[in-house]
């Protein structure tokens, strides 16, 4: 039994084997008393309120690693919208339960605010080439100055072989792809491909925010988006950007903030179709409050 901190109420997860970790300093003695070179460490950065999304992600890392870390820290600096960070789900023991559904030898690391933001709770300045000024970059200012800034604190301190993001958040997962060029040390980004709940809505901690009729309602986006992969291969972009509008424009208590076709490695705009490259459709809509995200391969 691992008992990091005197959190009685996950007794029942640490007497399965469980560590669940509050500290830096204990995660990196944890890590470093396992040292081998041989073996391969993944981590899967969360910010909790897990759903079947993250567990895939952590199944895979799973596949692929010896040693697994989940990473459980709700990131202030990423949120843009004070409300939205007060109403984000904080469930930590569904989750440990959730992930000792999966096995009970992961690692969780669930750190407070202070932990990891020693100094002040701020975020370091990036440039990614314009892949941050479009899309989510555009619509929530500092978002991911704040995602790298805590992708980089927790890469630096686990120092995994390869961290796990899904594909939902695909703008996120070429940002740092790009951040991890630009460390000084090696670690292999692994995409992973979305899940979705059984109306078509892809899964996100946000789900939970939303009504249950308003679950299945949300299943419009993806299948709008199926609609728009179908149209790539006769239509242009203007063509497939205005069915998108009109779909919305027709659904009162949806309400869009965005729909784009964009080239998968730079995140620009597609202007004219061009063979050797690949796109995606990205949208970003409003339901009951809460802002839903998702995007589909157009080629
Ligand atoms: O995708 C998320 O949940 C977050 O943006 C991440 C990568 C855990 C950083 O806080």
């Amino acid at each position: 039994m691992q008992i990091s901190s005197n959190y009685s109420k996950f007794a029942r997860f640490l007497n399965l084997g469980m560590k669940l970790i509050f500290d830096k300093k204990e995660l990196q003695s944890c890590l470093s008393s396992h040292e081998d070179e041989a073996k391969m460490l993944g981590l899967v950065p969360t910010m909790g309120a897990l759903h079947e999304g993250h567990l895939s992600l952590v199944r895979q890392a799973l596949s692929e690693n010896s040693r697994v870390v989940v990473s459980i820290f709700v990131n202030p600096t990423q949120f843009n919208n004070p409300e939205d960070l007060k109403k984000y789900p904080k469930t930590l023991e569904t989750d440990m339960a959730l992930l000792e559904s999966v096995s009970d030898e992961i690692i969780v690391f669930a750190p407070t605010v202070s932990e990891l933001y020693t100094q002040n709770i701020s975020s370091k300045n990036y440039s990614f080439n314009g892949l941050d000024k479009v899309m989510e970059g555009a619509f929530r200012e500092g978002h991911f100055n704040g995602v790298a800034t805590i992708v980089e604190i927790l890469l630096d301190l686990v120092r995994p072989n390869k961290a796990y993001f899904g594909e939902k958040d695909f703008q996120q997962l070429q940002i740092v792809r790009k951040l991890s060029h630009e460390l000084p040390f090696k670690v292999k980004i692994v995409g992973c491909p979305i899940v979705r709940e059984p109306h078509g809505l892809a899964m996100s901690s946000r789900n939970q925010l939303l009504s249950k009729r308003m679950r299945q309602r949300a299943g419009i986006i993806f299948k709008t988006l199926q609609t728009a992969h179908s149209m790539f291969g006769t239509k242009n972009a203007t063509v497939i950007v205005a069915y998108v509008n009109s779909v919305f424009a027709k659904e009162a208590d949806l309400e869009l903030e965005y729909f784009q076709i964009a080239d998968v490695e730079t995140l620009t705009p597609m202007q004219r179709k061009q063979d050797n490259i690949k796109y995606r459709g990205f949208i970003a809509v409003y339901a009951e409050g809460v802002r839903l995200i998702d995007n589909i391969a157009m080629n």
